[in-house]
């Protein structure tokens, strides 16, 4: 048979009522589909879920929670402190045994439901403990089987190890539909939800969220609010970041200090520890600006983590104004954070990233510019100079 006489299944997608989760699903939950959502212990996990059930009860659709993890009670005061009072409709069952849950499912026939987490799951027919990679591959193929059978979109909660994999076997992310990574810290405001796994959608998309008194809040204005925080003190600059199909502006920050230590430290956080090797090794070779004695500390602030070559020039400007001790700002006046993107070659040349025109976009949007980035200037040299030529006409206007 040719694909093309393959009957055609339109998938209907069911909406979970948050829109930033929607949209990393790629529009939806696809029925008889399964999304692992992994994430830190306190991120925000079951917080997450039980708004999706929430709204997905509201809407009129069957849902059902499967408590692996909590007792219904403390279910139930997560479920309170969320807006409105769908959630405490939610049909909860508190169990780990395997069998149970399946049986459950298949006795409830549910549209859309939450297992917190795969992780806790416990099948009586294998010896490991819960969390073990056989038990864990168990509960989850078990757990798919009657999902397809009954057409029931399930989310699951899965744990993370110490450096953010999700725990337990790889086969895992390959049986599950969809893999969401549910990432920032605890005890920032922001935190970020991606798609790195998507069988019905692109995983370009990322979702940031507000955790408050009363759930967790989409952030539809960051680059706003990111803007109005960043500092204009030396070591900050704004950088024109592009989130999958967004754009959103951050604030990275750097700390050059005199270093004690051989060899000296290198602090990183929100950004990948080889980047900012190659930026502060390009930085060295190609701008004269030796770094060898010194502790560097960078930063993305708000918890925000960035993973695209775009970031490059802004780390570099970041460090240089942190080591040179000079703001860097753009606009006429030096009232606005200077604004950048771009990767950094090996050469110390600029290289484009994709979608300029977007990043620019959104600089204008709020008022930054001109933005220092690869259309304008070949290399990171002459990035520099426009950057400190600018800072330098700020301070004499
Ligand atoms: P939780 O969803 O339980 O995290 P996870 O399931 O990923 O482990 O909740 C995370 C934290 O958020 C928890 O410490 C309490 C806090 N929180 C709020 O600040 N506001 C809220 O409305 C809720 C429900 C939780
Ligand atoms: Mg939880």
């Amino acid at each position: 048979m040719t694909l093309g006489a393959v009957a055609a299944e339109g998938h209907h997608r069911l909406s979970t009522g948050v829109g930033e989760l929607d949209a990393v699903l790629g529009g939806g939950l696809v029925p008889g589909s399964l999304v692992l959502i992994g994430g830190a212990p306190g991120i925000g996990k079951s917080t997450l879920t039980t708004m999706a059930l929430a709204n997905l009860e509201a809407a009129g659709h069957r849902t059902l929670y499967i408590s692996a993890e909590e007792s219904a009670a403390q279910i139930r005061l997560r479920a309170e402190r969320l807006a409105g009072d769908a959630a405490l409709r939610i049909p909860v069952v508190a169990e780990t045994a395997l069998e149970v849950v399946c049986a459950t499912l298949e006795a409830v026939r549910p549209e859309v439901c939450v297992i917190d987490s795969i992780q806790t799951l416990h099948a009586a027919s294998l010896s490991g403990a819960p969390g073990s990679v056989g038990q864990v591959r168990e509960a989850t193929a078990e757990v798919m089987r009657v999902a397809k059978q009954i057409g029931i979109a399930v989310l699951l909660v899965g744990h993370v190890t110490k450096d953010g994999a999700l725990a337990g076997p790889r086969v895992l992310e390959h049986l599950v539909d969809c893999v969401l990574q549910f990432e920032g810290e605890r005890e920032r405001t922001y935190r970020t939800v991606r798609a790195v796994k998507n069988r019905f959608g692109s995983t370009n998309e990322v979702a940031v969220f507000e955790m408050r008194d009363d759930g967790l809040v989409e952030v539809l204005d960051a680059s706003a609010r990111f803007v109005a925080e960043a500092t204009r003190a030396p070591g900050s600059v704004v950088l024109c970041s592009m989130e999958g199909s967004r754009p959103l502006l951050v604030e990275v920050q750097a700390l050059v200090a005199r270093s004690e230590l051989v060899p000296p430290r290198r602090v990183v956080s929100g950004l990948d520890r080889n980047r900012v090797a190659l930026v502060l090794a390009v930085l060295g070779r190609h701008a004269g600006i030796g770094l060898g004695a010194s502790d560097v500390f960078v930063n993305v602030v708000g918890g925000v983590r960035v993973e695209e070559p775009g970031v490059d020039l802004a780390l570099a400007l970041a460090v240089a104004s942190a080591a040179r001790g000079v703001p860097l700002t753009g606009g006429g006046t030096g009232s606005v954070p200077l604004a950048c993107f771009g990767e950094l070659g090996l050469t110390g040349e600029l290289r484009t990233v994709a979608h300029p025109d977007r990043r620019l976009g959104e600089a204008a949007k709020f008022g930054l510019g001109p933005v220092v980035e690869p259309g304008s200037c070949p290399t990171l040299r002459a990035a520099l100079d426009a950057a400190f030529a600018r800072a330098r006409a700020a301070v004499a206007a």
